[in-house]
């Protein structure tokens, strides 16, 4: 009940913005309406018949398979009509729309997002990009020269750059731990960052889901770490936010940033930074604000003249991603990912750089072959079989990048094993 309270509410506001309602996702809904969701869920996750729908959804180009969907998400047709008639709408109302209705309608999809994400809307700054939210974290924390920040080799460079840049310019001290890449227990990672940890450590910034690798971190019990020794832990969730089902209060964390354009499916240069309310006053936004307040969330989205149409299609990318339930979106991310690793683990010329676990993986996975570079084996796959992904090319990590996405059929995935299998 509550959860169609929550979509009833969410297409409320989606078409009050939308210009003309669009109809696919009513077509959607009527469809998966088919299915009984009380059973087995993984069982759901593997049936071809539900996921028809969804893939017609999506319009991926004809010429070659797309399993490089981790850089960002196509949005579902409806989305992208809904953005449309966002930008057309904003054209024509051009500045009255600036003045009149962009305040208003920001506030509505910050409260659906607040929801969706668990929190209040009054923790929830609408960003452009997980670059943006957690640079105001990194560049925003109060630290001094000699204080210690703790990172990994598996974050990503954005976030990496920034703890640099400050220890540049205020002499803080970067410490790099190495993550494993098939953690046996949920232990040995909180050990490699609890090793790195002295008296000065201030702040850590822990990835919700390694990019690389698709490896899915204890991130809950790294907060509880960071509490219990008075750090500051950030957490990037670019990946993880609409790829796992969760609300932010599971992961007990104080900051958190997430691109919205990934695994949320909604249109590019939409993010989302949340601080926990007592935090807020404690960051330095990166853009120049004293007339916000600075206990209030908005300081952080002081970076002039915006977009609109991005953060409203928003709404319409909640209610697609609802009437999935997120949930069953990640036991078939999960499905489709493991469908093809598993057959690659039992090919020796493969090397497997992920972990398998069902805690520890989902859409993301990592693969190398013997013999090959990382890039010698994207191109095998694109040259030769048409099929699109990433060479990573990392001291921590090599191998090519595989992600699957909901428009991805079991079709597609028998060609990639029979391409990785051909290397034999
Ligand atoms: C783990 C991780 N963090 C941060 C980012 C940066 O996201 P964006 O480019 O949307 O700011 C990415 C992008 O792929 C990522 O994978």
């Amino acid at each position: 009940m509550q959860r169609r309270k929550f979509i009833r509410q969410t297409l409320t506001t989606a078409s009050s913005i939308a210009l003309v309602q669009p109809k696919a996702l009513d077509y959607l809904e009527k469809e998966l309406s088919q299915f009984e969701r009380t059973g087995n869920l993984e069982e759901l996750a593997r049936d071809e018949r539900f996921w028809l729908p969804v893939q017609r959804m999506f319009r991926p180009s004809p010429h070659f398979i797309n399993l490089e969907n981790g850089y960002f998400s196509p949005m579902p047709l409806e989305t992208q009509q809904a953005w449309i008639n966002n930008i057309e709408e904003i054209n024509r109302l051009h500045t009255f729309y600036m003045r009149r209705r962009q305040f208003s309608e920001r506030e509505g999809i910050r409260s659906l997002l607040a929801e969706f994400a668990g929190v209040s809307p009054d923790e929830i700054a609408l960003v452009r990009n997980t670059t943006e939210a957690l640079d105001n974290l990194i560049m925003g924390l109060p630290l001094q020269k000699g204080d210690e920040f703790i990172i990994s080799d598996q974050d990503y460079p954005n976030m990496v750059e920034a703890v640099h840049m400050r220890a540049k310019r205020e002499g803080i001290v970067v410490k790099t731990v190495s993550l494993p890449l098939h953690p046996k227990t949920d232990e040995e990672i909180l050990q490699t960052y609890q090793q790195a940890i002295t008296k000065r450590t201030k702040a850590m910034l822990v990835t919700h889901v390694i990019n690389l690798t698709g490896q899915v971190l204890p991130v809950r019990q790294l907060c509880e770490l960071g509490k219990q020794r008075q750090i500051e832990v950030i957490v990037d969730g670019a990946h993880a936010f609409g790829q796992l089902h969760f609300k932010i209060p599971d992961l007990n964390c104080d900051y958190y940033g997430t691109s919205l354009h990934k695994w949320l499916c909604a249109p590019l240069g939409s993010g989302m930074l949340y601080i926990r309310k007592e935090k807020i006053a404690n960051i330095w936004p990166l853009f120049g604000d004293v007339s916000t307040g600075e206990h209030n969330i908005r300081k952080f989205e002081r970076n002039g003249t915006q977009p609109c149409s991005n953060h409203l299609a928003i709404a319409d990318a909640l209610r697609f991603h609802h009437l999935i339930g997120g949930q069953l979106k990640e036991a078939r991310l999960r499905y489709l990912c493991h469908y093809w690793a598993e057959k690659a683990a039992t090919m020796p010329h493969l090397t497997l750089n992920m972990p398998l676990e069902k805690q520890r993986s989902c859409a993301l996975g990592n693969v190398a072959a013997k013999g090959m570079t990382p890039t010698q084996l994207a191109d095998f796959l694109y040259d030769k079989h048409k099929i699109f992904t990433v060479a990573i090319d990392t001291p921590a990590v090599k191998g090519v990048r595989i992600t699957p996405h909901l428009y991805t059929t079991i079709a597609d995935l028998d060609k990639l094993v029979a391409a990785l299998k051909s290397l034999a």
